[in-house]
C-alpha cells in the first residue's frame, strides 16, 4: 500500500493509547487515498471515512477527559472546538468527495493539515505523559 503519509518522530507523544489512535488515524487516510488512487467504489470510501470518524470521535472524547484536568478553561475550550471542526471537515469530505470528483492530490493536503497539524500543534503540547506536570 503507497505510504502517502509517513509516520514520523515529531508525531509520538509518548502516551501509548494517543499515539496508537493517531496511528490508525494515519493508517485509515492512508489506506482512504490509496482505495481512492485505485478507483474503488464509493461505497468503500465511504466505509473507510466512516470508520475514520468513528475512531476520531472516540480518540477525542478520551483525549478531552485528560484534556480537561491539564488545560485552563480557554486553552480546553480551544483545543475542543478544533476536534468539533475536524470532525465537521471529514464529514465535509465525506459528502462531496465523489461528486466533486476529488483525487489524492486534491485529500493529501487536507489530511496533513488533518492529521499532522492537529498533533503537532496541539497534542503534542498537552498529551504527553509528563506533561501534566509542569
Ligand atoms: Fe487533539
Ligand atoms: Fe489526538
Amino acid at each position: 500500500m503507497a505510504e502517502y503519509l509517513k509516520w514520523k518522530d515529531t508525531l509520538e507523544i509518548g502516551d501509548d493509547a494517543n499515539d496508537a489512535a493517531h496511528r490508525l488515524m494515519l493508517q485509515l487516510a492512508n489506506t482512504f487515498m490509496d482505495k481512492l488512487a485505485q478507483g474503488q467504489s464509493e461505497k468503500i470510501l465511504h466505509g473507510i471515512l466512516e470508520h475514520l470518524i468513528d475512531i476520531s470521535k472516540e480518540h477525542f472524547r478520551a483525549e478531552e477527559i485528560s484534556l480537561k484536568k491539564q488545560l485552563d478553561h480557554d486553552s480546553f475550550a480551544h483545543h475542543r472546538s478544533e476536534h468539533i471542526r475536524l470532525i465537521d471537515e471529514m464529514r465535509m469530505l465525506d459528502n462531496g468527495f465523489a461528486a466533486s470528483k476529488l483525487g489524492v492530490e486534491d485529500v493529501l493536503p487536507f489530511f496533513k493539515e488533518w492529521i499532522f497539524d492537529h498533533i503537532e500543534k496541539l497534542d503534542m503540547k498537552t498529551d504527553g505523559p509528563n506533561k501534566s506536570d509542569t
